[in-house]
């Protein structure tokens, strides 16, 4: 018997996109720098897409997670069952280094890439299995496997963002912070520029009022671990030398943002539901038992 159990899917995906900041421009920035010439044969910039669900047993926090079940599923699946009605992605995977969760996804319908123990983190792991995929793709979405509520539309979101923005390497998305998330270092905030290019990333409130306290009147934005990369891009990363914002922050995105890279965020409507510990799989239930999603 395979380790998880399946029921029937559903979807609710009621994520509005309220703003995607500067596609147009983006697109005259392509015409202008000729990026026709990069363009594949479907006519279209960075057009083969890969979604990989990146997912380890070991964890510091949640051994197993990718495993526990959610309303009588596996989280992973229903992370996986969210990533295939998104339309942009030509191919899901999931990059796995333990068998069990192998086991579990081949038994639901998805293919599994063996990747590494050593990965230190899914970016890495993303570049693995990018390696070992023999068809090549332009833009690789990495899905965090601890957002199962994570809305298709997002997804689409940021590879659409990506492939309209030639001058940005990453692209990725924010949603409206709440205020009582205002100083939680866990956290992670955002400020943008007026084009939806990426400024800072910080465990910090940004901006900062004088009075130290939270706005009322500022949209602060929260970042959203949903990232995707350009494929050629993804495979310096890695390589790229820590720099000390990235050390300071421990925020690994800063480290495209030091070296200069552009990095484009768009804004969705989405209320965060990361799966971190373990007493959050309960209230993950609970709101899911509020909202019909079964
Ligand atoms: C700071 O926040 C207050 C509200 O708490 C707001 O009235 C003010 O405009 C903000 N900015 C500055 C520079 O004080
Ligand atoms: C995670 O991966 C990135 C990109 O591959 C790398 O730069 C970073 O140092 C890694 N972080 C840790 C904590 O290993």
């Amino acid at each position: 018997m395979s380790m998880c159990s399946s029921s029937s899917s559903s979807s609710s995906s009621s994520a509005k996109l309220w703003i995607v900041h500067g596609i147009v421009a983006g697109a005259a920035i392509a015409a202008a720098f000729g990026a026709r010439a990069y363009l594949g044969r479907s006519g279209k910039f960075r057009s083969r897409v890969v979604g990989i669900i990146p997912a380890r047993f070991a964890s510091s926090r949640f051994e197993g997670k990718p495993l526990v079940q959610i309303l009588g599923k596996p989280m992973i699946q229903r992370t996986w069952e969210r990533a295939k009605l998104a339309t942009t992605l030509d191919r899901i995977v999931v990059a796995t280094d333990d068998e069990k969760i192998a086991e579990c996804c081949r038994g639901f319908g998805a293919e599994v890439i063996m990747t590494s123990e050593s990965c230190r983190n899914g970016t890495e792991r993303c570049n693995e299995a990018l390696g070992k995929l023999e068809k090549k793709y332009d833009v690789v979405v990495n899905i965090q496997g601890d957002e199962p509520l994570i809305e298709p539309e997002i997804i689409d979101g940021i590879v659409k963002a990506l492939q309209a923005s030639p001058d940005a390497v990453f692209s990725t998305a924010v949603t409206s912070l709440k205020p009582e998330d205002a100083f939680d270092p866990n956290r992670v905030k955002c400020v943008v520029d007026n084009r939806g290019y990426a400024i800072y990333f910080s465990r910090g409130l940004i901006p900062y009022n004088k009075s130290g306290k939270v706005n009322p009147q500022f949209p602060y934005l929260l970042h959203l671990g949903i990232q995707s990369y350009d494929a050629k891009f993804l495979k310096i990363y890695p390589e790229l030398k820590p720099t000390p914002l990235q050390l300071e922050e421990d925020l690994e995105q800063l480290k495209v943002l030091e070296n200069g890279y552009k990095m484009k965020v768009i804004k969705v409507d989405h209320e965060a539901h990361g799966v971190d510990i373990p007493e959050d799989v309960e209230k993950i239930e609970t709101l899911m038992r509020e909202q019909n999603l079964s």
